[in-house]
């Protein structure tokens, strides 16, 4: 078993992860998350809106999962979000064509369509099921479409990102802020991808959850007040150049800022900020690298862009996070679709005199002329320059039709105002976490197998263990009686209850011997045990017993909730934890 095979079997053993409707045979890219997962999973994203939420003060929102048409026409999704597929003539089986010739060349993802048949056609690839002939490659759109109502309805589509429901909102959220930047909008949500054929199991899902902040800056100045935070972190950063070299440089954000590798300070806060948080959660920093879009695979609407990767043991370098600047792209394109302008109103420090070009459409003339479009008529006119407007014929367009406006109907002058602000557009930063594959990486880095000790022998040669960080457990503590005997399952039961009390996630079990018990609380990752025996009957106290060192400490049962949410919490050290023993 590779590592993927044997954290999986472990995940789906213990209750983190589930194939989806199993009893029905399953289906590739859905996986339910278990108790355990479920709560892993929580907790990472608890960590998350700490930090995105409260600490940076991007507040949440909730949007629909299923959008109208109309948002995906703006975002481009429903033109562009697609991946080249490739049908089996014979068994009717799906493939990416990219994927059928990823080993034949380097770069499959960056080819046409009809190259992507001529290598299948030279190389003379087959079905990889049932080696049949394979058909034309065409594009499919990945997102899953509904009808929203009965009947025929009206066209929806599953969200593929929870970034549009922000942008949508985007004049809510300005009035919200008192139009002061930056401000951002978070959401933490499902999105949806009918993938091709996933074949990663965990790493890639059709329906999955993500982590997004959209945080709307000021697109003349993109420096950051707390970049002095991240200045001096050193990161595995791998920049467009660095690929070329294929060398990961070990750099702080200082030095990138000022190498130009990064485009702005805006957007190496982020960096910093994601480094931070997917350390706090337990990816290995050793795993960690930031590597940045080159020109030719930046998605449509960003200007930099930076993934951080993690490594794995099967699938290598995944992407976890990608942080963008997305520009201006979607709040332009959404005020184009919904021709309402999306932007926000900016005061000058102070009024400046301006000297324009302002155009005055005769009314009384273009109402007789064209009736219940004159306004729209006037609108147009007003959007054209002098040299437009100096013809004798203008010519403009309104809804879709070619209309000539006679030259006499529209003055222009230049004038001289004073101005005390400006509309701007706001460029948007976009932290995008992937919360899935987070989860996954955060179960792999957390596993490891050793060598039993021989005061923990129970007859099997190694353990598993989750080296959870204390903060993502999903079980803290585990409340073991020694025996199953009602004078110690009593003060178990008490001991659980006041640990419950205090907010820590307990679990109680008196099944099996200790050996096994501890064995499985290691599994799943529990970093304290609490075991009752006869001693306790006697003097009030415990034993505590330490995952990772498998060390022993006696304590008071007085006062134990504490000794343990200060272990969990305020990092306090073990061996002051009780009497070792
Ligand atoms: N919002 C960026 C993405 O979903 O890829």
């Amino acid at each position: 078993m590779d590592k993927y095979e044997q954290v999986i079997e472990l995940a789906k053993r213990r209750g983190f992860l589930w194939n989806s409707f199993e009893l029905y045979g399953g289906t590739a890219g859905f996986y339910d998350y278990g108790p355990l997962g479920c709560t892993l999973k929580r907790r990472i994203e608890q960590i998350w809106r700490d930090m995105f939420v409260i600490q940076e003060g991007f507040m949440e929102i909730e949007t629909p999962t299923v959008g109208i048409e109309s948002v995906f026409v703006a975002s481009g999704h429903v033109a562009g979000f697609s991946d080249p597929l490739c049908e089996c003539k014979v068994c009717g089986e799906a493939f990416r064509a990219d994927h059928l010739v990823e080993k034949i060349v380097p770069v499959a993802d960056a080819l046409s369509n009809e190259e992507l048949d001529r290598i299948i056609r030279e190389n003379h690839v087959k079905c990889p099921e049932c080696e049949g002939e394979l058909g034309e490659t065409y594009e499919f759109n990945l997102m899953f479409k509904t009808r929203i109502g009965p009947g025929a309805g009206r066209q929806g589509y599953m969200r593929p990102e929870t970034a549009q429901g922000m942008f949508v909102d985007f004049l809510r959220l300005a009035r919200f802020y008192r139009e002061k930047l930056p401000f951002g909008a978070t959401q933490i949500g499902k999105s949806y991808r009918n993938e091709i054929s996933p074949r990663q199991g965990v790493i890639r899902l059709r329906e999955f959850t993500q982590a997004e902040a959209e945080i709307f800056i000021d697109p003349n100045d993109k420096s950051h007040p707390n970049i002095g935070r991240f200045a001096d972190t050193v990161l595995n950063l791998y920049s467009g150049a660095a690929q070329e070299k294929g060398e990961i440089e070990r750099l702080t954000l200082g030095e990138a800022l000022e190498k130009g590798i990064i485009a702005h300070e805006f957007l190496a806060y982020q960096i910093g900020l994601t480094n931070l948080f997917l350390q706090r959660v337990g990816v290995s920093p050793d795993m960690l690298r930031f590597r940045q879009h080159k020109k030719d695979e930046m998605a449509h609407y960003a200007m930099d862009c930076w993934d951080a990767e993690v490594s794995t043991d099967r699938f290598g370098w995944i992407e976890v996070v990608g942080i963008a600047d997305r520009t201006d792209y979607d709040l332009c394109s959404h005020a184009a679709v919904s021709r309402t302008e999306l932007s926000i109103y900016r005061e000058y420090p102070k009024p400046r005199m301006v000297t324009r070009f302002c155009v005055k459409p005769d009314m009384g003339k273009l109402g007789p002329l064209f009736k219940g479009k004159a306004k729209a008529v006037a609108e147009a006119l007003k959007a054209l320059s002098r040299e437009e407007l100096e013809k004798e014929d203008i010519r403009i367009n309104v809804d879709s039709e070619d209309i000539i406006v006679p030259g006499d109907a529209v003055e222009f002058a230049e004038e001289t105002v004073r101005v005390s602000g400006e509309n701007i557009v706001p460029h948007v930063v976009e932290p995008s976490f992937g919360i899935d594959r987070i989860f996954y990486t955060v179960l792999e880095h957390a596993f490891d197998v050793e060598a039993v000790p021989a005061k923990e022998d129970i007859g099997e040669e190694s353990r598993i263990i989750l080296r959870f960080r204390n903060e993502v457990s999903p079980v803290q503590v585990a409340v073991l009686p020694l025996l199953t005997r009602e004078e110690l399952i009593g003060p178990a039961r008490k001991i659980e209850a006041r640990l419950r009390e205090k907010g820590l996630l307990v679990s109680y079990d008196d099944s099996g011997t200790i050996g096994r018990r501890y064995r499985r609380n290691d599994e799943i990752g529990t970093p304290y045990s609490v075991t009752v025996d006869y001693e306790t009957l006697e003097d009030n106290t415990v034993t505590i017993r330490e995952r990772d060192s498998m060390k022993q400490v006696r304590t008071p049962i007085e006062g134990i909730e504490d000794v343990l949410y200060d272990l969990m919490y305020r990092g306090r050290d073990f061996e002051s934890a009780g009497t070792a023993f």
